[in-house]
């Protein structure tokens, strides 16, 4: 009788509480969201036919899906370790993870507001649906799939065990868009500037190939065992290909084409050395690089003597430069636009006799390594990949 009192007057002093909570963030002015990114997918119901909407109960039944989705960044979109690092600023406002965690039930918290319309101070309450597991998969199979308690797919078929609604338009580069194209200035030193979606639009591919036809190769396939070949999509997702993890692999998509020019096997001292190399961005249907900012191409010639000794280099950059402070700011931008040519010249006029090597590299960069040190991402977190090598020898008499 007594543990019963007890109990009653503890649930009594909650409900005041919460009561009491409600009505002071009522007293101030918390505004509605507004923005686009400052909104998530309200919480999903499993769909019929299902026992949960992780990636992982999908991948018992559709094998090859899961297995290529796990190697994309989509699926690393929250265990990132730059994102984790940029997650902790204080800088950065509630609504990062929207794009990251899609689904309301990935977060811990649902945002009702904010107070005075201030992004840092977001109106928070517990989220009872909340899957902490859901939340490591990042940008899920449920992100794109799983609206109203059914599957979207693009036949609707009757196949499947699952609900499932045939939704076609739903499954279009507008979903892609959803997340690859924000151009926003939210604070002074704040900028969202994705425009991979705009640079497709303006270019050479807009109503040729969509994001979909190059990212998500078709081919015919079992999407089920035992249920018979039909239309099917890779889901590896490929872009860029700078892994995430040392152990990860992803699918490695370049847009560049390499065009290099020749050299004689000798020279004469006083000659002039002249090499090029021709990049065309001749395969991506956007800006290369395009998205974040950070992203850079580099082109590094290298002239060494017979004694293996450096005599010459030069070193060219292809991306964007940005100020962030005091205002976000771009300051230069030379990503290559769709079926764009540049021509990188090296010359030199030798003064020793002998062998020389003349290296060419070209390496993609997730970002630079003061950026990396400044955000401490550790000695494991792949910067950049090399995506073109070669090594010309030849005599000076
Ligand atoms: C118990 C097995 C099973 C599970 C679990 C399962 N599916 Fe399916 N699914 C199927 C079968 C069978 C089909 C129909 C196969 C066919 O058309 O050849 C199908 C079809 C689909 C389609 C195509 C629909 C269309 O319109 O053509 C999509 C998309 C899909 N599933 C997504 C998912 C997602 C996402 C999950 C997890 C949330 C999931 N499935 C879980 C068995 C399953
Ligand atoms: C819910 C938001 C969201 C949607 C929808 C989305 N993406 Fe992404 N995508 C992201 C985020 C966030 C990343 C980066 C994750 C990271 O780097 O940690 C990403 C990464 C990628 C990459 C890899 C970039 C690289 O260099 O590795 C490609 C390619 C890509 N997305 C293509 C697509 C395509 C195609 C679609 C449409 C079918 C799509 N995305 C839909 C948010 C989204
Ligand atoms: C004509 C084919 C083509 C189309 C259309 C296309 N892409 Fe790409 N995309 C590529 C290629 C190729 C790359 C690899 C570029 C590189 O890193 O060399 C790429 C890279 C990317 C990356 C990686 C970013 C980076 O800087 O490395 C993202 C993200 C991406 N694409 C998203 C999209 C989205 C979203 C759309 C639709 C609006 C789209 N792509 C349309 C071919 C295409
Ligand atoms: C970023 C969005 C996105 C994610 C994440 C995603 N899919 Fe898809 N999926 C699509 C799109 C878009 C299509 C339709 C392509 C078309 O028909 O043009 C598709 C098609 C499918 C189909 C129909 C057959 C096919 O291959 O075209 C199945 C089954 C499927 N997805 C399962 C999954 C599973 C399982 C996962 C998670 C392991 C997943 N998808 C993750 C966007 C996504
Ligand atoms: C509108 C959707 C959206 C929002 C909101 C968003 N992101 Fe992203 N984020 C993306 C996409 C798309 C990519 C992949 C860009 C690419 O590779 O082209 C990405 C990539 C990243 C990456 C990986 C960069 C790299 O080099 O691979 C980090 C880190 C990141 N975002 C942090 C943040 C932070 C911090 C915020 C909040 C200030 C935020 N994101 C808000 C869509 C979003």
């Amino acid at each position: 009788m007594k543990t019963n009192f007890l109990l009653l007057s503890i649930v009594f002093f909650c409900v005041i509480m919460v009561f009491l909570t409600q009505c002071r963030s009522g007293d101030s002015n918390v505004q509605q969201l507004t923005e686009k990114w400052e909104i998530v997918i309200p919480n999903q119901k499993i769909p019929e036919g299902l026992t949960s909407i992780r990636a992982s109960d999908c991948g018992t039944c559709h094998k090859k899906h899961y297995e290529e989705w796990k190697l994309s960044t989509h699926a690393l979109a929250w265990v990132d370790l730059q994102f984790q690092a940029e997650l902790k600023k204080e800088s950065s406002p509630f609504f990062c993870i929207n794009c990251h965690i899609p689904l309301q039930n990935q977060q811990e918290f649902i945002v009702k507001g904010m107070i005075d319309g201030d992004i840092y101070q977001p109106v928070k309450v517990q989220n009872p649906k909340f899957d902490k597991e859901l939340q490591k998969e990042g940008i899920t199979c449920a992100s794109c799939h799983v609206r109203d308690g059914a599957i979207i797919g693009p036949t609707g078929t009757s196949k499947a065990p699952h609900k499932t609604v045939k939704n076609p338009a739903h499954l279009s580069e507008e979903l892609c868009t959803s997340c690859h194209n924000a151009n926003a200035v939210v604070t002074p030193t704040l900028a969202c500037t994705f425009e991979t979606g705009d640079e497709w639009k303006a270019g050479p591919y807009f109503e040729e190939k969509n994001c979909i036809s190059c990212h998500m190769e078709p081919i015919n396939r079992e999407i089920v065992d035992g249920n018979g070949e039909r239309l099917s999509h890779f889901h590896f997702f490929g872009g860029s290909g700078i892994p995430k993890f040392d152990s990860v692999t992803t699918k490695i998509l370049n847009g560049l084409a390499f065009y290099p020019s020749t050299l004689k096997e000798t020279y004469f001292l006083t000659d002039e050395i002249i090499y090029s190399l021709k990049l065309k961005n001749e395969f991506a249907g956007h800006n290369v690089p395009t998205g974040d900012p950070e992203r850079f191409f580099q082109v590094q010639f290298e002239l060494k003597n017979k004694l293996g000794e450096i005599i010459s280099t030069q070193t060219e950059r292809i991306g964007e430069k940005w100020e962030w402070y005091p205002v976000a700011k771009k300051i230069a931008d030379n990503n290559m636009l769709p079926n764009e040519e540049r021509v990188f010249a090296f010359s030199y006029v030798p003064d020793e006799k002998g062998e020389h090597t003349l290296s060419v590299t070209v390496t993609k960069n997730r970002m630079d390594k003061k950026t990396a040190e400044y955000n401490k991402l550790g000695d494991n977190y792949p910067l950049f990949i090399t995506i073109y090598e070669e090594e010309h020898v030849f005599q000076v008499q």
